[in-house]
């Protein structure tokens, strides 16, 4: 069967055929950083006419691509949450729209839920239970996955998460959004270890990333007193080691997850996941624990339709679809439970 995968929880509207037999066909993404970039942030009024103007344009484009007809699409996946409400409204409003001019039916599928499962695009037949580590720009958490919709969160952020670190500190250092990728960038020619920051002293498997951006702001506010150009003269060296710093502390929380858990495999997905030097850390991890950890690729890393059409292939198998009224979710909630 093939699904059509829709996400628009917030500044991208992408889109992918999956066929269930096949794999990923295609897949295709407008990214809305340039409309967002002056504000500072996305403006969710600004990215809900965006969807709606690039969405019909976008699939037609993707269908082209992989040479099918929409009249091939047996089933529609689409975000319902967590996101921007008015982004997951047009994404939903269009989904069920062509779901019924096709008279087909429709899945809505948790973003964070399509995150975690991309892991499942280098390995269909990944065996329950798996260590899940999430990095992205809304999220960071370790979880023990014990089926579809069943996990153990055994590790948060109590407060930013990796991906906000990485933007925030971006920010301060004048580089656009989304920080992660403009930090990777600059860190290319950086020393990792010129600067020294206070790694936040959180008990177990929990994370903290606002005391390590008040650290990064504190170091430029006392540079910059004696050295007005203290950024543009640093800048590679800040990014390299803020950088360092960020995927240190995952790593490390990582590391005690594979010690308590012993897991068979691990899984990481998210924005952050697709930073080159997190990645060949990752690599190191999987030689020294002996142990198989399945990263999507970059371009899946990210936000994306294919692990969304994923998703809804596996919510498919056990003919989890929703009904024909528009609902969507902006705070939808994983099935979860914490351990203590
Ligand atoms: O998963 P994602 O695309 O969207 C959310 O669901 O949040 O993650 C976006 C986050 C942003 O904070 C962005 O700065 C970060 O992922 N990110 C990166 C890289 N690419 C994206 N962080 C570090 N290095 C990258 N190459
Ligand atoms: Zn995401």
């Amino acid at each position: 069967m093939i699904i059509l995968g829709i996400e628009t929880s917030c500044d991208e509207t992408a889109l992918a055929l999956y066929d269930s037999d096949k794999g990923i066909l295609g897949h295709i993404l407008n990214s809305q950083v340039k409309i967002h970039e002056k504000y500072g942030g996305v403006v969710p009024e600004l990215a809900s006419r965006d969807h709606t103007c690039k969405i019909i344009p976008l699939l037609d484009k993707l269908l082209l691509k992989v040479h099918k007809n929409i009249k091939d699409v047996n089933l529609i996946a689409f975000t319902n949450g967590p996101g921007l409400m008015g982004p997951l409204l047009t994404g939903a409003a269009f989904a069920k729209t062509l779901a019924w001019t096709l008279k087909i039916k429709t899945i809505g599928v948790n973003h964070l839920e399509a995150h975690i499962f991309s892991a499942m695009m280098t390995e269909p037949n990944l065996k329950f239970p798996f260590l899940s580590l999430l990095v992205s720009g809304g999220h960071t958490f370790l979880s023990i996955v014990k089926d579809h919709g069943k996990y153990e969160i055994i590790g948060r952020t109590l407060d930013d998460s990796a991906g906000e670190t990485f933007d925030k500190c971006a920010k301060i250092l004048g580089l656009n959004y989304p920080g992660g990728p403009e930090i990777e960038k600059k860190a290319k020619n950086g020393n990792p270890k010129l600067f020294k920051f206070t790694q936040p002293k959180v008990d177990g498997l929990n994370f903290s990333f606002s005391g390590l951006k008040t650290n990064f702001i504190q170091l430029i506010e006392k540079n910059i007193i004696n050295n007005k150009s203290f950024i543009n003269d640093n800048i590679h060296d800040l990014c390299a080691s803020i950088q360092h710093t960020i995927i240190k502390i995952l790593i490390q929380k990582l590391h005690f997850a594979i010690e308590k858990y012993n897991p068979n495999n691990i899984a990481i997905s998210g924005g952050v996941a697709a930073n080159e030097e997190f990645r060949s850390c990752i690599q190191k991890l999987e030689k020294t624990h002996k142990i198989k950890v399945l990263i999507p690729k970059k371009e899946y890393s990210t936000d994306n339709a294919a692990m969304i059409a994923i998703a809804g292939y596996y919510k498919y198998k056990i003919r989890k679809f929703t009904n024909m009224s528009i609902n969507v979710d902006p705070r939808y909630k994983l099935n979860y439970y914490e351990s203590v």
